[in-house]
Parts: C-alpha cells; structure tokens; sequence
C-alpha cells in the first residue's frame, strides 16, 4: 500500500494571501488567523488558534478544532476531530479547503510505478495554459465522439510525443473499458496490450495519473505483451475524469531507448485531460443517445417492412446495395456512413401509409398512389428536426426522383437531385426488382441489371449505374432470389 508523503489543504478559491497548508509525517501546522500560528489565514471568520492539522509517522492524517468560534466542517459536517482523506473539503469558519496529497510523488514500495495526483492548473506554465485553453475551445466545438476522439489524441501526441497512444473510453453499457482512437492505427486491439493494463486500471481507481517509469524493472509489468514485445519502456496512464467518475483514460508510452516523460509533460497532459474528459462526456452523451434514437427509428422502418411480407428485410437489403454502389463510387467513408443511415430510414414515412393502402394487392388509383408517394415527404418531415440524420435527409426525401426529371416529390432532374438519392434509387429498384410482389414474381438478375443499365440516363444517373456495372458481381452475390 502506498503511503502518502504530504497531505495539502488548498483554498478552494483563490486570492491574495491564501497559502497552501501542507504536513508531511511527524508534522503538525496550527491554523489561525493569529501571527504565531503555524499557517496564518487571514480570514475574520477563523479563531485565533483554530484547528490543528498532523500527520502522524504512519501517513494518516486528522484535523482538531481547537476550540474555535465558528467550527471545524468535514465534508458538510462539524467536527471536533476527523482522519482525513485526499478530496475530503474542510471548512474552518467560512473558509474552505480543498484536500489532496500535494506535489510529492508517492512511491510504491518497489519504487518502480510513480503516481502523482492531477496536476493543479497553476504549476502548469502561462504558454501551456494558454494553449490549453485554445485546444480546449476547439474540442468543445467538435459534434462527434470520433471526431472529437481523433482531436483529443492528437494533441496528446503533441504534448507527450509518445511512440504510442490511445484513448480507452469505459463502455456505458457494458462498463467494460475499449481503445477508442489509438496511434500509429491498430497499435492495439484490446486492453490488455497495454504496457499495462495494470497501469491503466490503477490509474482510473486512484483517480491518479500514474507514471510508469521503467517497465522492465516493474515485477508487474516486465512480462506483459506490451513489455516484452514492443519493448515498451515508459508509459503514463492519466485518467478522464467525467462528473460521476472515471470515463476512461488517456495512454501513451515510449519504448526504449528514448527515456521517460518529463514533469512538465505530465503536467500538461494531466491539465489538458480534464478539460478533453468534460467534452467526451458530453459528446460521450450525446453519441450514446443519438445512436440509441437511431436504433429505435430503424427498429420501427424493419417493422415497417414487415408489415408486408413481400417488403420484410427490404431497408436492410437496400442499405447493403447502396453502401456497395457508394463504395464502388469510391465515396468516403463518412459518405457510406451516411448512405447506410439513410438506407435503414429511407422508407420510415410508410408508417403513415394505411395498410389498405401499402398492402393492396391490385393496381393503385390515383388517389392511393398519392398516399403512398407521401411516404417519402412523411419521411423527410419526421426525421429533419434530428440533427445527426441532417446528413441522410436527402436521400430520404429524393430516393424516387428520376434523372430526367420525371419522379417524386419535388420533380428535381440531373445533379439537382442528391448524390445519396441517386444511388439510393438504384439500390431500391434493384431490391425491388429482384424481390417477389403479389403481382409478380421476383425477376432474374439478369433481368433486373438490364432493366437498370437501359434505364441510364432516363431513371437513373448514368455514374451510379457505371459504379453499378463495376460492382455487379458483389451485388449478384447479395441477392437470394
Ligand atoms: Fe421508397
């Protein structure tokens, strides 16, 4: 067990004349306002002689009211004497402190793995902090958990200059603990490749960042994977720390020959964790709930599906094709990204469409055509207030318009119509050709890829039938008539 070396009170606000308090084993500070008090704090609420704080040799720490006016509060409440642990708020009078267990390192008794507590921001210098903060505003700014991941961690590149690096988030579902962005990509699969994950996990129960200085010395750590394999040698593990606890932790070590980290890059990366932990939680957040949304509305368009026999598994199929076409298009993968949710949403307006109506097995009059062409305005109408599906709306909204102008809802024509729309048209007429209706049984692909290519230029865009044609033997290979 580590023993601690110091034990600080620390104004919980700053001002002139606040000093910090701190004992270390053996040692006790008379606190008051009087001039011969160990620590003089000049506050009209403190007595005199108001409190004692000592350390004994064991490391334990505890705080006596000296009989004082206006009291001795731990945590909330009064008290005469108290054993004190780091993080615990003391009040004597109405002057607060903030408990931890100072700049001192506390050392194992091998003396190999290093633990200091979060930096306060104060030690880090002025060009640091300032940087900080700029880095801190950009990451605000970031929407998206991936994103903003991959800017968290190169910055933590930049501050450490690591050999490797990663951010693990702990799983809110399943609380098990993941890399979430690594450097170089696919340095590591799981936790357990860590220079330690051993590190890692001590890190984010102790709240502290943990400094391994030398893994081969460390009887923990010398035979891990990490260790051995990639010759990992220094590694430091600083913990994100969310408003409920720890979130995850940020990773970085270097192999040898090139030495540890410095203090000042510890520090630094220590101040710039907690301001990266409140913007993932966030963004953490509101991932977690977007996907969970998501999720819902796509479970709700394969029940649409499924309403109809002849649709079941209609959304799925058409996001497979599509995704194939964006790829052979050679779309980003943000873009795929994107034409896969529009995929799985892309019909979700037939929820407003009667089944007399979406399940007639005859011909449609005009009116029940009308009704059943709404589906894509019911669509676009009730997914646009949604900001992460923002991105998918046109191809909701455009999947039946035809390049020549011809189609629905809005009669658009050429490249007026969304790229996502255009090869979100083929994907479903090449579902829907190749799946069986009532009136008809599903046709041959032979049939339905001449029917698609003959249909270039008039129905469809002529580049997403071109993708088609170069995908065509990874669509046939999809398709179970
Ligand atoms: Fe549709």
């Amino acid at each position: 067990m580590a023993v601690l070396k110091e034990f600080c009170f620390r104004p919980a606000v700053d001002g002139p004349n606040k000093t910090v308090i701190c004992v270390s084993p053996g040692q006790s500070k008379v606190i008051g306002r009087s001039s011969d008090s160990d620590a003089v704090v000049d506050e009209p609420s403190l007595s005199r002689q108001h409190a004692k704080l000592s350390m004994a040799a064991d490391g334990s720490v505890t705080v006596e009211d000296l009989g004082s006016t206006n009291g001795v509060f731990v945590n909330g409440t009064q008290r005469r004497v108290a054993t004190l642990v780091p993080g615990d708020t003391v009040r004597l009078g109405a002057f607060e402190f903030k408990t931890d267990t100072g700049r001192s390192r506390v050392e194992f008794p091998d003396g190999s793995m290093v633990r200091r507590r979060q930096a306060d921001r104060a030690i880090v210098d002025r060009a640091a902090l300032e940087a900080l903060l700029s880095t801190s505003r950009e990451i605000m700014a970031f929407g998206d958990l991936q994103g903003l991941l991959d800017r968290v961690l190169d910055r933590l590149q930049a501050i450490l200059t690591p050999d490797r690096s990663a951010i693990l988030l702990i799983d809110p579902a399943t609380g098990e603990l993941r890399p979430r962005s690594v450097r170089p990509a696919g340095a590591y699969q799981n936790v357990s490749q860590f220079a330690s994950s051993t590190a890692v996990l001590e890190s984010l129960s102790s709240r502290e960042v943990l400094v391994v200085e030398d893994a081969k010395a460390d009887a923990r750590l010398r035979d891990a994977v990490s260790v051995v394999q990639a010759g990992v040698q220094s590694a430091i593990s600083v913990p994100l720390l969310g408003r409920s606890g720890p979130i995850g932790a940020l990773y970085a070590d270097r192999t040898a020959p090139r030495g540890g980290f410095e203090g000042q890059q510890i520090d630094y990366a220590a101040a710039f964790a907690a301001h990266a932990a409140a913007a993932l939680e966030t963004a953490q957040l509101y991932d977690d709930r977007e996907q969970h949304f998501r999720l819902t509305l796509e479970a709700l368009a394969k029940a649409i599906d499924a309403r109809d026999k002849y649709t079941a598994g209609h959304s799925e199929r058409v996001t497979s094709y599509a995704v194939v076409l964006a790829t052979a298009m050679k779309l980003p993968e943000g873009d795929r990204d994107v034409v896969h949710r529009a995929g799985m949403l892309h019909d979700i307006g037939k929820v407003g469409v009667p089944d007399h109506v979406l399940l007639k097995p005859a011909a449609l009059d005009p009116a029940e055509r009308a009704i059943i062409e709404s589906h894509v305005t019911i669509g676009y109408e009730m997914l646009k207030e949604l900001p992460f599906l923002r991105e998918a709306l046109p191809a909701v909204r455009g999947h039946h318009e035809r390049w020549d102008g011809r189609g629905y809802p809005d009669r658009l024509a050429g490249g007026n119509i969304h790229l996502y729309a255009r090869i979100m048209a083929v994907a479903d007429s090449l579902d829907a050709m190749t799946s069986a209706r009532p009136y008809r049984g599903a046709l041959p692909v032979d049939e339905a890829a001449r029917r698609l290519r003959a249909d270039a230029g008039t129905q469809f865009d002529p580049a997403v039938i071109e993708a088609f044609n170069r995908a065509e033997a990874e669509l046939r290979a999809m398709i179970t008539t």
